[in-house]
């Protein structure tokens, strides 16, 4: 038996990193899921690989009527949505006199907003469900600012919060509102960060990946399957009891 048997989920930013990982965990689990990715043809492939259980979604989460779209889709093919996993994400890096207001905007419109508005996308198909499982992605970058830092930062930390306010204002619907606060995990996006840092302070590409991996208390960055099985997790029903929490997911870089 999976702990996700008969279960309809959704993940944003599924094509590739930890969403990817989130779709193979939860379809080994018995979950169906939608893979709903900016990146149409990574999101396809990523689909296909996981045979009849998965669906590809071409998805803007800056758009809510592209959001919106997407779990009608789902709603018509499947008829319903039990689990949203809010992945989508971007990072960038700038020091005070480099950020920029489109910047700004744009890395707030990804990580915050479109976890907002996916939110209030799927309440109302939940609701008819009797209830369901929302896991936000925050990381370790919301629990402490971080120099050149500030904007992706303070989405996480963002994160953080909208995870505790949704999560009160839905515990009577039944639907639970749970983060995760990823470490440093080997993906595609550390691969912008490593590039990024190589710029600010210098270093040749490479070296700020074994830098921050070397300084993992478990001594390795993580992969993307690290994060997938908490997901799972916290999905499931065994994690009935759980709601509002923001869980560390990074080797012990983090203590709360
Ligand atoms: N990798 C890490 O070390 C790490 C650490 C902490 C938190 N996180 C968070 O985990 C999540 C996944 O990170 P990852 O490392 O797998 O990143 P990634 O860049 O490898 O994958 C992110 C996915 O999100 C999609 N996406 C971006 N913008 C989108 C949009 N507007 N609409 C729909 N999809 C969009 C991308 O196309 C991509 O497939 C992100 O929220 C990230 O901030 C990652």
């Amino acid at each position: 038996m999976g702990m996700l048997d008969g279960k309809i989920g959704l993940v944003t930013g599924g094509a590739r990193g930890i969403g990817r990982a989130i779709c193979e965990a939860c379809v080994r689990e018995g979950a169906r899921i939608a893979v709903a990715d900016l990146r149409e043809s990574e999101a396809q492939e990523t689909a296909n690989s996981l045979g009849d259980a998965a669906m590809a979604i071409t998805m803007d989460v800056t758009d809510a009527s592209s959001i919106q779209n997407g779990v009608a889709t789902v709603e018509e093919a499947w008829g319903g949505i039990d689990l949203l996993v809010n992945n989508a994400g971007i990072f960038n890096m700038a020091s005070i006199d480099k950020i920029t207001p489109e910047d700004y905007r744009h890395q707030y419109d990804v990580n915050v907003g479109g976890t907002i508005f996916a939110i209030q996308a799927v309440v109302p198909v939940m609701r008819k469900r009797g209830g369901g499982a929302i896991i936000n992605f925050a990381s370790q970058a919301g629990r402490r600012g971080e120099p050149n830092i500030t904007i992706y930062c303070s989405t996480k930390a963002a994160i953080i919060s909208v995870t505790q306010s949704l999560a009160l204002e839905l515990a009577g619907d039944n639907i639970r509102v749970n983060a995760i606060a990823p470490g440093v995990i080997d993906t595609p996006m550390w691969d912008i960060v490593d590039a990024q840092f190589s710029e600010y302070e210098g270093k040749p590409i490479g070296q700020k990946k074994r830098e921050v991996g070397d300084a993992v208390p478990l001594g390795r960055m993580g992969d993307p399957a690290d994060v997938a099985d908490p997901c799972v997790f916290l999905a499931s029903d065994t994690a009935r009891y759980i709601t509002a929490q923001t869980l560390n997911v990074d080797g012990g870089n983090w203590m709360s």
